[in-house]
C-alpha cells in the first residue's frame, strides 16, 4: 500500500527507493517511512473535516512515533502535537514546533514535567485527575497566569479493542468519570480555580477502534454530561476532543472504517445530538497517532538463522525483533510480511519469523507464507509505523535501529542507529584502564 511497489527486480520500493539498497546503505533492522503516506493521512484529516462545516483541530498524537524531523513534518502538515510527557515536550520545541500547538496529557505529570510546559507555553493541558487540578491551580496562581484546560473524563464505555489499549470504561486509571459525579465535580472545580480556563471535555475510548458505535455511544453520553452541566452549573463547552483511536489495517483480516467514514460518523452523531440538546456545536478536537504513521512505516530485516522441525513448523530468525517492535509480544498483533529482495518468487513456504531476543515470546510473526528462505533475505514487515520505534527498547542489549524516511526516490536518516557507546553512555566506569572514556 502508499508509495510501495514491486521494481523489474523483485525488489520492493518504498517511496521510490529500492529497500535492497537501503538495506545496503543503512543496514538492518531499519525503519523505512513513506513520508508521502503520513502527510497524505494528515491531509485526509483535514479534508474531511473541512467537509463537515465544524470547527476542528487535529493534534497528532506523538507517543505513536515522534522524532524531530517527524514534529517538523506535523508542523508542515498544519497539525497540532499532543504530548504526554516532558520528553515528548522536549522533543516537540528542539524541532520548533509551536509551543501554542501543543497540548500535554497524561495521568501523573509530575510538578516539574508542569513547570516546563507552562514555562513554554504550550497551548492547554489535559488534566486527568484531582491532584492535577489542584497543584495546577497553584501553580498558575504562583506564576500569576491563566491556563487553558480540557478536562478527561471516561464515558463507561468500553471500545472493542485489546484491554491494555482500552481506556474509556469507568474501571480505568484514566480521568473523571462520569457516572459516579466526579467529571461533574471536577467542572464544579475547575470553574471556580481562577486561574485555570476550562475550554471542554476531552475523552479517548481505546485505540484499534475498527466500528463507529464506541464513538457514538460515547458522544452520546459526552453530549449529556455537557447538557447537564449547561443547566445545572451554566456552564458551556467550547471544545469537545474525543480522541484518536482510528484503526488500521495491519492484516488481511482487519477492515477498519476509513478516517473519512469515521469523521462522518463522529460529526453527524454530534450535529444531531446539539440539535436534539439544543446545545451549541462544540469545536471538535481529535488525537490520532496510529492512523497517521501506522501504515507509512515498514521493518526491514536481515535473515539469519533457521530452524526446521519437520511437520512441525520453521522458524527464521531475523535480526531484530522484539526490542523494535513490542506488539507481537505484548498484545499478540499480528502483521504482514514478504521477502523485500526476491518479492515476486512463487516457490512458497509457510514459516514463523522468531527475533533475536533472548525470549520464547519473542515472535513476530507466525505462519507467515514467504518464497522459501535462505540466509542474508531481507524480510519488510508492513504497518509498523506506529508503537514501534516509540515503543523499541534496549533489551539484551540490543541497539535501537535506524529510521530513514524516504520520499520521490530520496532516502534521509532522521534518527541515527544506536551505537554500543550509546548503549554504554551512562554507565558509570570505575575499570582502571578502561579502554573506553
Ligand atoms: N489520545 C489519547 C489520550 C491516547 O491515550 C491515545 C493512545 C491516543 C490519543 C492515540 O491513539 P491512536 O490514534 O494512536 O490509537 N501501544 C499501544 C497503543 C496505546 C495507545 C495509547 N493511547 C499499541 O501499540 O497498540
Amino acid at each position: 500500500h502508499g508509495n510501495s511497489r514491486v521494481d523489474h527486480n523483485g525488489h520492493l520500493e518504498i517511496g521510490g527507493c529500492s529497500t535492497v539498497q537501503l538495506a545496503e546503505q543503512y543496514g538492518t533492522p531499519l525503519y523505512i517511512y513513506d513520508e508521502v503516506l503520513i502527510e497524505s493521512k494528515c491531509r485526509e484529516f483535514h479534508e474531511a473535516l473541512k467537509e463537515t462545516g465544524l470547527k476542528y483541530q487535529v493534534a497528532y498524537a506523538s507517543k505513536a512515533f515522534l522524532c524531530i524531523e517527524q514534529a517538523r513534518l506535523i508542523e508542515r502538515e498544519g497539525l497540532c502535537l499532543d504530548v504526554v510527557s516532558s520528553g515528548e515536550l522536549y522533543t516537540a520545541l528542539q524541532a520548533g514546533f509551536p509551543p501554542e500547538k501543543i497540548h500535554f496529557h497524561g495521568n501523573n505529570k509530575s510538578i516539574e514535567e508542569i513547570e516546563e510546559a507552562l514555562d513554554a507555553k504550550i497551548g492547554c493541558f489535559v488534566v486527568d485527575n484531582f491532584f492535577e487540578l489542584e497543584v495546577l491551580q497553584a501553580i498558575a496562581e504562583d506564576r500569576g497566569v491563566y491556563v487553558s484546560i480540557l478536562l478527561r473524563v471516561t464515558p463507561g464505555v468500553e471500545a472493542h479493542t485489546h484491554e491494555y489499549v482500552m481506556t474509556g470504561q469507568e474501571d480505568s486509571k484514566f480521568g473523571f468519570d462520569i457516572t459516579s459525579g466526579q467529571a461533574n465535580e471536577a467542572v464544579a472545580i475547575s470553574l471556580d480555580s481562577p486561574n485555570l480556563k476550562l475550554l471542554g471535555i476531552h475523552s479517548h475510548i481505546g485505540s484499534q477502534i475498527f466500528e463507529p458505535d464506541g464513538f457514538v455511544h460515547a458522544i452520546k453520553i459526552l453530549m449529556n454530561f455537557l447538557n447537564a452541566l449547561k443547566n445545572e452549573l451554566d456552564y458551556t463547552a467550547e471544545i469537545l476532543n474525543v480522541g484518536g483511536g482510528f484503526g488500521i489495517r495491519y492484516t488481511s483480516e482487519d477492515e477498519p472504517l476509513s478516517i473519512v467514514k469515521h469523521i462522518d460518523q463522529i460529526t453527524s452523531i454530534i450535529k444531531q445530538q446539539c440539535e436534539e440538546l439544543s446545545y451549541p456545536v462544540p469545536e471538535l478536537w481529535l488525537e490520532p497517532g496510529r492512523s497517521i504513521v501506522g501504515e507509512a512505516g515498514t521493518t526491514l530485516y536481515t535473515i539469519g538463522a533457521t530452524k526446521n522441525l519437520p511437520s512441525v513448523r520453521k522458524y527464521v530468525s531475523v535480526d531484530g525483533g522484539m526490542t523494535d517492535n513490542i506488539r507481537p509480544a505484548l498484545y499478540g498483533s499480528k502483521y504482514e510480511a514478504m521477502l523485500a529482495n526476491r518479492a515476486n518468487d512463487e516457490n512458497k513456504e509457510v514459516v514463523s519469523i522468531a527475533g533475536k531476543c533472548c525470549e520464547s515470546g519473542d515472535m513476530l510473526i507466525w505462519d507467515c507464507e514467504l518464497p522459501v528462505v535462505e540466509s542474508n533475505d531481507l524480510l519488510a514487515v508492513s504497518c509498523t509505523g506506529a508503537y514501534g520505534y516509540s515503543m523499541a527498547n534496549n533489551y539484551n542489549r540490543i541497539r535501537r535501529p535506524a529510521v530513514v524516511f524516504v520520499k520521490d526516490g530520496v532516502s534521509r536518516v532522521v534518527v541515527q542507529r544506536e551505537t554500543y557507546k550509546d548503549l554504554i553512555k551512562n554507565d558509570m566506569i570505575y575499570i582502571e584502564n578502561s579502554s573506553i572514556r
